[in-house]
Order: C-alpha cells, then structure tokens, then sequence
C-alpha cells in the first residue's frame, strides 16, 4: 500500500469544494490519514515546486498558492499516487476529462495562474518528498 500528498489548492477552499474533492476520493476507496489547513508561506512553496523554479508561471504559481488556505492530506491505498492523479485529471481544467475533479469542477478564470484544484504527488519520489515537506 502507497501514501500521497494532495493539495486542496486556494481556489478549491474559497469555493467551498473541499468536502466535495474529500468525498470523491473517500468514495474511491483511499483512506485519508493525515489532514491539515494551513496558508503555506513562501519557504515551504518553493520546496515544494521546486521543480518549477525559472519556469514563466512559477512566481504567479507561488503567490497564488500562498493567497489563502489550502488543506494538505496525506492519503493512503493501493496504487493511490496513479489513482489520485487519475481523479484529478490533467493540468489544464478547461480540457481536463469530465468525471474528473478537474474536469468537473474546473475551468479558466481570469488571473494570472491556472487555478486547478488540487495537486497530487506525481510518484513515489516525489510523494515521500511532499510528504516530508507538509506534515514533517
Ligand atoms: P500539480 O498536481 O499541481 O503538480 O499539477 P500538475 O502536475 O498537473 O502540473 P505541474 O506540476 O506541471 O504544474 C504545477 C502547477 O503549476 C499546475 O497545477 C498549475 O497550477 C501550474 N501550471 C502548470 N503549468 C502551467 C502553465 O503553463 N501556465 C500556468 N499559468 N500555470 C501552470
Ligand atoms: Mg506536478
């Protein structure tokens, strides 16, 4: 059995979609372990995009990301780092598949970064490395 991280990003709080986006995966069958709201400052978004860093939307990426509460989570099940990705959807929310949350949920809005929801770690690296950075 797996963990992931998953980030309710700012924009799914402010709308009120973290009971819906915590029920589509309890609803899967993953289990959800660890549970925080925190407004991220600075340090731990630059861990935790590291890999963004340099690109053209990673500053916009940081301020939005540290513009109001998120809920992290650290969620646990068989193969859930493939399966929470899967729920997500694709990056983009405008052609994120439907049935997605994403692709449900999501869609442009005026700003300067995508606002998509949530993130969810992308491998078991990576995973353990976001799971060290949000809940140490
Ligand atoms: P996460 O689960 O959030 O990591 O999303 P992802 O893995 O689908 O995307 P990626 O790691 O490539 O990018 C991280 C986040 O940066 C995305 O979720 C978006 O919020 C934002 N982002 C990625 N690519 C772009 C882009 O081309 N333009 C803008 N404005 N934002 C982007
Ligand atoms: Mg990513």
């Amino acid at each position: 059995t797996e963990r992931t991280l998953i980030l309710i990003k700012p924009d799914g709080v402010e709308r009120n979609l973290t009971g819906e986006i915590l029920s589509r995966i309890e609803r899967k069958g993953y289990t959800i372990v660890e549970l925080a709201m925190t407004t991220p400052d600075r340090e731990v978004l630059a861990a935790h995009y590291e890999e963004h860093q340099g690109k053209p939307f990673y500053e916009p990426l940081l301020e939005f990301m540290s513009s109001g509460p998120v809920v992290a989570a650290i969620v646990k099940g068989d193969r859930v780092i493939e399966g929470i990705r899967s729920l997500a959807g694709t990056t983009d929310p405008t052609v994120a598949a439907p049935g997605t949350i994403r692709g449900d949920l999501g869609r442009d809005w005026p700003g300067t970064v995508q606002k998509n929801l949530i993130h969810a770690s992308d491998s078991t690296l990576s995973a353990d490395r976001e799971i060290e950075i949000w809940f140490g």
